[in-house]
């Protein structure tokens, strides 16, 4: 049932501060600041490796906990997309922990890797979001994702519950690790609190955000830039436009503009910056403005400061709540998922499912 909404899609958009806030709930003790995932601590010790495995959506996931578990925990992590990780002949070392990320539990790819791994001696984590899945009943250690059944074939809720999960991981790891003082975990603990209100925030620019859809429906390319644990979120934000409203789309860390993209830069391109004020807002900002240099014509997504800093010259900007930087990555799914919403929308494709895709890809 879609309520009041047009489309499954935009139903479980707006869903995410309910289920964000259920996902947390049961990994959080935000009374005790203390995480709390169903594993001891002494399990989590010895871990020397993490090797995070997903597709598509599920797999950028991956790609901002690799930065928290490393920052965190200081534990080294590989990451791959589960059709490649199957086949490299990955080296697989005693005190290693897979970790496969799957809103279905049921992707065939990466299920095989969850067996390829097993199999190597891998001690496997899986965070799902179908409790009943074939990677639920196969891992040893099992993180569900509380998001509620997904029907949009373009994954929003489970994305942001699987980094809700992830961030609580990562900081039980790094307590697990003697990484964590209990300063630092009460720190984390309130601002992961904090999100479901900033995601609330982020969607009253929602009517803001339909507006501008029509500014980027006619374009043929998309640029997407982002650093650090938003990089991923720029490489979600072009897949999210790329499945439902068939613009081609590209997502780059910031600082590899130079390095080729920007020779596509001119003003039939828009570039969407993800800038959320915090370490790496200034370096993003000098790369968004060599873009800007070049005739480019940039949609700026940032707070209030960030925006009041550097929005002079945009084609237009999105402002966010002011979060922390771990949040920043949930926050900032939200402006990219209503963005291709909306460009889907005005062109008038099959939101909920389009073309050429299916919701659970169960062949290889
Ligand atoms: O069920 P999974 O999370 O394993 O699915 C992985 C991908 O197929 C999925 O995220 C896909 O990229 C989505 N359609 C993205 O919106």
């Amino acid at each position: 049932d879609k309520g009041n909404h047009r489309h499954f899609m935009q139903k479980e958009i707006y869903e995410q501060p309910v289920v964000v806030a259920q996902t947390l709930q049961s990994y959080l003790r935000p009374l005790d600041g203390k995480v709390a995932l169903p594993i001891p601590d002494s399990d989590l010790a010895d871990i020397r490796r993490v090797t995070i495995v997903a597709c598509g959506t599920s797999f950028y996931a991956g790609m901002v906990a690799q930065y928290w578990i490393e920052r965190f925990a200081r534990v080294p992590v590989e990451i791959d997309v589960a059709s490649e990780y199957r086949y490299r002949d990955p080296v697989m070392e005693e005190g290693g922990l897979a970790l496969f990320i799957s809103q279905s539990g049921e992707t065939a790819d990466t299920l095989a890797a969850l067996r390829h791994a097993k199999a190597g001696g891998q001690k496997v984590a899986v965070v799902v979001n179908v409790p009943t899945s074939s990677m639920a009943r196969e891992a040893d250690l099992l993180l569900p994702t509380h998001a509620g059944p997904e029907i949009g074939v373009a994954s929003t809720k489970a994305f942001t519950c699987q980094l809700a999960v992830l961030a609580a991981l990562a900081a039980n790891l790094a307590r697990a690790k003697g990484r964590l003082s209990e300063e630092e975990e009460r720190r984390i603990v309130r601002h992961l609190a904090e999100a479901p209100a900033a995601l609330n925030g982020a969607l009253a620019y929602d009517e803001m955000i339909e507006k501008m859809a029509h500014m980027i429906a006619g374009a043929r390319d998309v640029l997407y830039l982002g650093r650090g644990p938003d990089y991923p979120l720029a490489l979600e934000g072009a897949l999210k436009l790329k499945e439902i409203s068939y613009i081609h789309a590209e997502g780059y860390a910031a600082g590899e503009m130079k390095h080729g993209p920007i020779a596509l830069i001119d003003e039939a391109v828009p570039v969407i910056v993800l800038a959320p004020s915090g370490p790496l807002f200034e370096k993003t900002v000098s790369n968004m403005q060599e873009v800007q240099a070049r005739g480019g014509r940039v949609v700026l997504i940032s707070d209030y400061d960030g925006i009041a800093q550097a929005g002079d010259n945009c084609l237009a900007t999105i402002t966010m709540p002011k979060v922390h930087p771990l949040i920043a990555p949930l926050v900032y799914a939200i402006p990219v998922q209503l963005l291709a919403y909306h460009v889907a929308v005005v062109k008038g494709t099959d939101v909920d499912q389009p073309r050429n895709l299916a919701k659970s890809v169960t062949v290889e």
